[in-house]
């Protein structure tokens, strides 16, 4: 188990209503996406509750059209971009895995080790 922090980007790249993924453990492919709402940064792995499977359908796009929840383009979930939870679809009442993150003096983004 590694504890070190991942260097993700410069938090001025992290709109409000904006959600980015990111590849932390080199995967090939974005693993955890990072969203900032209501001035507040907010990580989540990038995998449905309901069957497991990355949410976007295309490179960082996380949020519905009207920008107030979080989709997953499998089958539609919503989810609240403050609590993860799933507020509508198949994993109804189930919540994204939440990841930490920390700002540094320079504004750079980290995740926290695992
Ligand atoms: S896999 Fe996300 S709603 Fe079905």
């Amino acid at each position: 188990m590694s504890m070190t922090a991942i260097y993700l980007c410069p938090q001025a790249v992290l709109a409000e209503g904006c959600a980015r993924g990111f590849d932390p453990w080199r995967k090939g492919r974005d693993t955890v996406f990072v969203l900032r709402w209501q001035g507040e940064l907010k990580a989540w792995l990038n995998s449905c509750p309901h069957l497991q499977v990355p949410l976007h359908y295309r490179k960082d796009r996380f949020m519905s059209a009207d920008r107030q929840r979080i989709v997953c383009h499998a089958h539609g979930a919503l989810f609240m971009p403050d609590s993860g939870l799933c507020v509508l679809g198949p994993c109804l009442g189930q919540s994204l895995r939440s990841q930490v993150l920390s700002v540094d003096e320079r504004g750079g983004v980290w995740l926290a080790g695992q």
